[in-house]
């Protein structure tokens, strides 16, 4: 198989769509529909052109193009990574045996289930954020905002591409169902909670492209560990664009937090609304909130489900390969919490249906990189408070915790109790409107709001004022 993308197709591919005529058609008639969606439901702000990156084939040097084109114009293209020879399933029952090129009988309504529950999240986070471009930043951030924009819809590619080369019919009325679900949607809502919520703000975006992208992190992470080789391979392909998410929120709350502690420090006070800054509380407590419902992406500490898909070799553990012990899982146990008679405690039960949770705790250490980062900044600017996760329990609709009111501590208090502080742990309307008040379009090269700092670089090695939008 060529591993350099056809680019004279209609659609971009390294999946050789010219040799499946049936495929490639089927395809192609979903493309208009993906298009009538986008202007429909995508980028609301019109740009006459970006700055974007584009996935032009899978090899490691050559996969990303940039230059300047119309958003609608970028091309959306069908990209898996290269095929390991003679690649074996890592754990499960089936450990040991070789990965499967098509999708076993008994597994079908479980795998695809997997794919459109992680492609509904794709385009649901586009709706989600299709109003932010009014209010950016700077051109930079406008740039990124695109750039995720643009990404999540391939990514929603994907998982259709996924559903039509594999699950017949079936497949491709999932496909369909992936274009008629829609963020917020009181008849046909999004499948995941935190995916039916507005990203109101740009606070909020860095936020989730932080906590929530990076919930997408780790469950593609376990499904490129799949036994069913071409879901590995495309989601070990987006784990690369994912990364730029990551950076996105990741630098994004950097540049908040460094502007917010100059603003504290300048002014010996936390008091910096007056200045135009984001107080450090309120970026707690926006904190707490993306943080808490990130968490409920896990699902539950306990699951038979998650069992099951680790068991039949579908949805493998955050770094199979790099696990010591024999990856089938079936006599270890593991150690979760329960909440009894006004207590947490901790109970031992069977680790194939604890995973949830251990997905959950690797999710948990690579959060806690970004909170060492923005106290370190802090720090550095001389500022003596620091920011933190709160607790697993805190503010959760899902597992465990659900219907138990967890302080960010991590104590267990009464329902009044918690209602009482709540305005001190989330945002408040208080906390959004003074947000939004700050949410003022910069669009001069080189020019940011004040509110958030520059970055510290530019993207592929262009300088920060440089152009990336060009607005109609
Ligand atoms: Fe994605
Ligand atoms: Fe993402």
């Amino acid at each position: 198989m060529s591993l350099n993308a056809d680019y004279t197709d209609r659609i971009p591919n390294n999946v050789d769509l010219r040799g499946d005529r049936r495929l490639q058609r089927a395809l192609e008639a979903w493309q208009p529909r993906f298009m009538q969606w986008w202007r429909d439901l995508g980028p609301d702000l019109i740009a006459r052109d970006v700055y974007l990156r584009t996935a032009i084939s899978a090899d490691r040097d050559g996969w990303a193009h940039f230059g300047h084109l119309p958003l609608e114009e970028y091309r959306w293209g069908i990209f898996l990574a290269d095929r390991e020879p003679d690649r074996r399933i890592p754990f499960g029952e089936h450990m040991g045996t070789e990965a499967w090129q098509q999708v076993p009988g008994e597994y079908r309504a479980d795998l695809q289930r997997l794919l459109v529950v992680q492609g509904d999240t794709e385009p649901a986070s586009v709706e989600q954020q299709r109003l932010l471009g009014f209010t950016a930043p700077s051109l930079y951030d406008l740039r990124n905002l695109f750039q995720v924009n643009v990404e999540e819809g391939r990514h929603l590619w994907a998982m259709v591409y996924l559903l039509h080369a594999f699950f017949g019919r079936e497949g491709r009325e999932q496909a369909e169902e992936l274009l008629m679900r829609h963020s917020g949607s009181v008849d046909a809502p999004r499948i995941l909670g935190a995916f039916n919520e507005p990203t109101r703000d740009w606070l909020a975006f860095f936020m989730f492209t932080y906590f929530t992208d990076r919930d997408g992190k780790f469950q593609l992470g376990t499904l490129a560990e799949s036994g069913f080789d071409p879901l590995s391979r495309t989601c070990r392909f987006m784990l690369r664009e994912e990364a730029h998410h990551m950076m996105v929120g990741t630098t994004g709350i950097d540049r908040v937090v460094r502007r917010t502690a100059d603003l504290m420090r300048e002014h010996d006070t936390d008091d910096i609304k007056r200045y135009g800054g984001i107080p450090l509380d309120i970026v707690q407590r926006y904190l707490n909130f993306h943080y808490s419902v990130s968490l409920d992406l896990f699902g539950g500490e306990r699951s038979t489900n998650v069992a099951n898909y680790f068991t039949a070799g579908l949805k493998g553990r955050w770094q199979e390969e790099r696990r010591g012990d024999d990856h089938r899982l079936t006599d270890a146990t593991a150690v979760v919490d329960v909440v009894v008679g006004g207590r947490i405690e901790q109970t031992a039960i069977p680790a194939l249906t604890a995973l949830n949770q251990d997905l959950r705790s690797e999710y948990f250490t690579d959060c806690n990189h970004g909170v060492r980062r923005w106290n370190r900044i802090l720090e550095e600017a001389g500022v003596d408070q620091k920011l933190s996760l709160p607790h697993h329990g805190f503010n959760r609709r899902v597992g465990a915790f659900a219907g138990s009111s967890v302080t960010p501590g991590g104590a267990l208090v009464d329902a009044d109790a918690w209602a009482r502080q709540q305005a001190e742990w989330l945002p408040t309307a208080d906390d959004f409107d003074y947000v939004h008040s700050l949410m003022k379009p910069v669009f001069e090269p080189g020019r940011m709001a004040a509110w958030i700092a520059p970055p510290a670089t530019g993207i592929n090695g262009q300088p920060v004022d440089y152009e990336y939008v060009h607005l109609t």
